[in-house]
């Protein structure tokens, strides 16, 4: 048989295979997801995500001197708030002396070159788990705006290297930035959680911080997944209200919006590789269904390929080790 073209040459061993890999996975590409919880000593595995841990301030230092080590440059915090400063107004959430706040020294602290990165919303600090503040069944958006500018620029007073928005309220990309510079935190980034929609696939993570809506869902706010072109509007705008970096949340059902955004916009893209995405993983691979590890890199990988630059994963310690 005469061929003119042989595609499979390109394939034909490892070698050549890697070669001309169009994408590839670095320790730098990823932002671990840290839960933190009060106390001391505390190690906390999460129900429903396998091997993932909320810690206490102290272990959460060793974790973030490990991953350092292993390369990685950025984590994302997220604090499990007590029961008892929940409220309807958010004010922990601007505690300077919160677990937030604490957290965010001692880290910086203890390990000054890992990028800290914080999330902004007040879902850990509402009585009704939502992420802003409520009013006869409805989330205002201007007054919860004005109490992430308060969030934010507690999180910069505290160190925080990039503050994100992970709330969907309108405005308050620009709202956050103007206040940070009112306020002389000129080199504090934000990474706006810009396409973020509402999601089945967050139930984990709500089991982590106990933070599920009391009422309703998250739909007035976080976007509809039967939507692509708004993703794109809710990029373009945060962009111009300064956003640095802007994400797509989550990530593998919206592999088409990962790459819409990222040619869309002249920022770095980061994606989500949520809760729901690592548990499924885990969930298959216990039952010996699939193979774990070429699970994580098979996804990895295709949310890179998607357009990601940046991608937020619970698998990120896992990935780096399997490629290194
Ligand atoms: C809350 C927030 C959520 C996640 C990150 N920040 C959940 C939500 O919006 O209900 C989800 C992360 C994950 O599922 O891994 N503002």
């Amino acid at each position: 048989m005469y061929l003119q073209k042989r595609n499979r040459i390109l394939r034909s061993n490892a070698s050549i295979r890697s070669l001309v890999a169009e994408t590839t996975l670095t320790p730098n590409d990823f932002i671990v997801p840290l839960f933190i919880e009060e106390g001391e000593n505390k190690r906390t595995e999460i129900a429903s995500m396998p091997n993932y841990f909320r810690m206490s301030i102290d272990n959460t230092i060793k974790e973030v001197k490990e991953l350092y080590g292993l390369g990685i440059k950025s984590i994302l915090l997220f604090v499990k708030a007590k029961d008892e400063t929940k409220d309807n107004t958010g004010k922990e959430a601007w505690n300077k002396n919160g677990l937030m706040q604490e957290s965010i020294k001692a880290i910086k602290q203890a390990c000054p070159e890992m990028l800290v990165m914080t999330d902004v919303a007040l879902d850990p600090y509402s009585i009704y788990g939502h992420d802003g503040i409520v009013k006869d069944g409805e989330i205002l958006n201007d007054e919860t705006v004005e109490a992430l500018v308060k969030m934010s620029i507690s999180h910069a007073a505290a160190g925080a290297d990039f503050v994100a928005p992970s709330d969907m309220m309108d405005g308050r990309i620009g709202a956050i930035r103007k206040g940070l510079e009112e306020n002389n935190y000129t080199n504090v980034g934000i990474m706006a959680y810009s396409a973020k929609y509402a999601s089945c696939f967050y139930g984990p993570f709500r089991d982590a911080l106990d933070s599920a809506p009391g009422f309703g869902d998250k739909k007035t706010y976080q976007m509809s997944y039967a939507n692509r072109i708004e993703a794109i509007k809710e990029s373009l705008i945060d962009v111009e209200e300064g956003a640095d970096i802007v994400m797509v949340k989550p990530a593998l059902s919206y592999l088409d919006i990962i790459r819409e955004v990222k040619n869309a916009v002249q920022v770095p893209v980061s994606a989500y590789n949520i809760s729901g995405e690592y548990a499924m993983i885990k969930a298959a691979a216990k039952m010996g269904w699939i193979d774990e590890n070429k699970a994580i890199l098979e996804t990895l990988t295709s949310i890179k390929r998607a357009g990601a630059d940046l991608i937020a994963t619970y698998f990120a310690k896992d990935a780096v080790k399997l490629i290194s």
